[in-house]
């Protein structure tokens, strides 16, 4: 039998009774990625299994996570950024095919474990073993998340997943990049058996490879689509359900993996072919390089939480059940924690804890676990539980002397190395602290509205907060699965501060007789989630007007403090510039060509660029990247432009107001 080499992310070993067994536990990482390094590791010991099995040593094979977190989270995203042309990605991921060929082709059962993550690469990996076994838990979960890194699944994962759960399951995770639980991929068939715990896995395994288990295809009508008639309606279907939710001229990605479909998805053998011709150019696209900058980007603001700290926020009280409180504490449940809410009076509070509802249900499969979260969540008036808090946080009106107060009042009751926050969105830290007997105490800590759905939190360090209390906020907003985003105390922090000069503009456009509908549409087009109209509409022209006078934007007198001043609030009065219907806005269609709302797109961006520049140049986050990060998860600014700041590097600073500059 060869010989395995020395080993660094790998552990291999072959048992008494011939099982050959690969255990992924990479070097001094804390989650399993495959890189070039364990890949070729993998490599050695495939060509060590395969000696084995010819020589009759080995008579099955089992591959399984060392890491006690999860399986695989997919390819080393790291490693990406070496290639700079389609033909290098070419050679780079010709191995791993043959590799992957090699696994499969094994005469003897290839059975794979499962817990955790297992993701991307991880599941094409999986995808060509002959057995999968998954742990049934919360935790266990597969999925094709390359379209959000602007490909798809380059390992022959696009045919193989085809194959063992037919196109109308396989395409739409990998085109949406959602994540599915053990026991729905048992249903699609990417798994073949659950077991209760990892532990198990191992035993389980065995068992599968004495009763020389094997996985059989996707039978009978999800094979249907491999004839072309069929094909073609189908994936015209896909494309206009992707291009619901995103531009083909934005995110090309998953129209390409359509068309692949369209072509080959008859032929499994062809797909697997074709699929790395289609595959290499997307890797290597500006969309791509992109999207994995938005990817590093995250990792940045991860990074901002200390992993070094004791502080274990269990308990928290929220004051104020307002729009802003309620959500606060909602999520703070939903996490895991045990929270109590406080507001003036005790049916604002019953409201705030019943508006959760929609939360605990988007969260939690179980009524059981429903219930436990309703348990955790109380009501409390009087603040009995402030002194047990690990964290307070303050979402009241908005007004300097109200908060100072509050504050005052709170600082003698709070237990020992317990946080103090405020949610405020436009006054200084600093002068809400300044009554304080321990100013340094205080912190920002600014969630956006809806709080469940925006990923960002600015973690706001006022002129006098402790370093200290902010790395504990960062660690608090990690422990919600926020990303934290320490920012300096300054009007408007960084979010507001940027989206204001651009939303203002937008509406000076609009004075000046531009249509609403056209400017949202142009910001569509340049990769806004929503125009800047419908935005102002929909955070209440109330809260705009508020916003605006802090950072001193001239709006006297303009039609928004008009329109304020009539009742005209926007969504939630019903009118705003746009009248609403059910929640949604009342719109012209826009008939501009496609060039001239591509000019207005960028026209309209330039607000927001230039206002980055100054808040990159003033400091108000560490680093040029970090305006990015910001900007980016706090307005979800055109990913696949790779922030504001990227953007303007690309397109250089002469061509930001020139409407007929190069596309970016
Ligand atoms: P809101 O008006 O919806 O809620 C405020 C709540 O605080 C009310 O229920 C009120 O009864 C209660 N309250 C007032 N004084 C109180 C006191 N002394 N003790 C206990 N409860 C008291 O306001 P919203 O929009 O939730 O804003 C709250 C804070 O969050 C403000 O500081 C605001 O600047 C900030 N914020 C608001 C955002 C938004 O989109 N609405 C976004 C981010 C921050």
């Amino acid at each position: 039998m060869a010989s395995v080499p020395d080993l660094k992310d790998w552990r291999f070993s072959i048992d008494e009774q011939g099982i050959a067994w690969a255990i992924f536990d990479r070097e001094a990482q804390s989650q399993n990625a495959l890189g070039r390094r364990p890949l070729e590791e993998l490599g050695a010991i495939v060509t060590a299994v395969a000696a084995g099995a010819q020589d009759k040593s080995v008579r099955g094979f089992a591959i399984l996570s060392g890491k006690e977190k999860g399986f695989i989270v997919g390819a080393d995203v790291r490693e990406f950024e070496q290639f700079k042309t389609a033909t290098e990605v070419e050679a780079a991921i010709a191995p791993v095919l043959g590799m992957l060929d090699a696994i499969e082709s094994l005469p003897i059962p290839v059975v794979c474990g499962i817990h955790g993550f297992c993701l991307g690469g991880g599941l094409e990996l999986a995808l060509a073993c002959h057995w999968r076994i998954a742990t049934r838990d919360d935790a266990t979960r597969l999925g094709f998340p390359e379209v959000r890194l602007g490909i798809f699944p380059g390992f022959n994962g696009t045919a193989r997943a085809i194959r063992q759960s037919g196109a109308l399951a396989a395409m739409p995770i990998m085109l949406s990049g959602s994540m599915v639980r053990a026991s729905a991929a048992r249903g699609m068939g990417l798994v073949d058996e659950l077991v209760d715990s990892p532990l198990q896995l191992p035993w389980a395994a065995r068992k599968a490879i004495e009763r020389k288990r094997r996985s059989k295809p996707a039978g009978g009508w999800k094979t249907l689509l491999r004839l072309w008639p069929l094909r073609s309606p189908v994936a015209n279907r896909m494309r206009g359900e992707t291009a619901k939710k995103v531009r083909e001229a934005h995110y090309p990605a998953p129209f390409r993996l359509i068309d692949l479909f369209e072509r080959h998805g008859g032929d499994l053998k062809r797909m697997k072919l074709e699929e790395t011709k289609v595959f290499a150019p997307l890797m290597v696209s500006d969309t791509s390089r992109n999207l994995r900058r938005v990817f590093h980007l995250m990792e940045m603001l991860k990074a901002q939480a200390p992993k070094d700290i004791a502080f274990k926020p269990m308990r928290v009280h929220v004051i104020g059940a307002g729009v802003m409180g309620a959500d606060i504490a909602g999520w703070c449940v939903a996490s895991g924690m045990e929270v109590s809410l406080q507001d003036l009076s005790a049916e604002q509070i019953a409201k705030g804890i019943a508006a959760q509802e929609k939360v605990f249900k988007r969260k939690f499969r179980t009524k059981a676990q429903r219930d436990a979260a309703k348990a955790r969540f109380i009501a409390d008036a009087a603040g009995d539980n402030i002194g047990r808090a690990d964290v307070v946080i303050e979402a009241i009106v908005e007004k300097l002397e109200v908060k100072q107060n509050l504050f005052k009042g709170l600082e003698p009751k709070l237990k020992p190395g317990a946080i103090l926050a405020t949610n405020t969105s436009s006054l200084m830290i600093e002068d809400i602290a300044a009554p304080l007997a321990d100013p340094g105490r205080l912190v920002g800590i600014h969630f956006f509205n809806p709080v469940a759905q925006m990923p960002l939190v600015e973690v706001i360090r006022g002129a006098s907060s402790r370093e200290d209390e902010v790395r504990k906020a960062c660690a608090f907003a990690a422990a919600l699965d926020k990303l934290p985003l320490i920012v300096k105390s300054c009007p408007g922090f960084l979010v507001n501060r940027v989206l204001a000069p651009y939303m203002m503009s937008a509406m000076q456009r609009l004075e000046k007789g531009e249509k609403a509908e056209r400017i949202d549409e142009a910001a569509r087009v340049f990769g806004m989630p929503m125009g800047p109209i419908e935005l102002a509409d929909t955070v209440g022209l109330d809260v705009c007007a508020h916003v605006g006078k802090i950072l001193k934007l001239p709006a006297e007198g303009s039609k928004l403090a008009q329109m304020v001043a009539d009742g005209k609030l926007g969504k939630k009065s019903g009118q705003g510039f746009y009248a609403w219907k059910n929640d949604k806005p009342v719109k012209e269609p826009v008939t501009a060509d496609k060039a001239a709302l591509e000019a207005l797109g960028r026209e309209l961006v330039a607000p927001l660029v230039e206002e980055c520049e100054r808040c990159r140049d003033e400091s108000v986050v560490e680093s040029a990247d970090l305006v990015d990060a910001g900007v980016i998860f706090g307005t979800g600014f055109a990913p696949f432009r790779g922030g504001p700041l990227h953007y303007l590097q690309n397109l250089g600073r002469a061509a930001l107001h020139a409407a007929d500059a190069p596309k970016a």
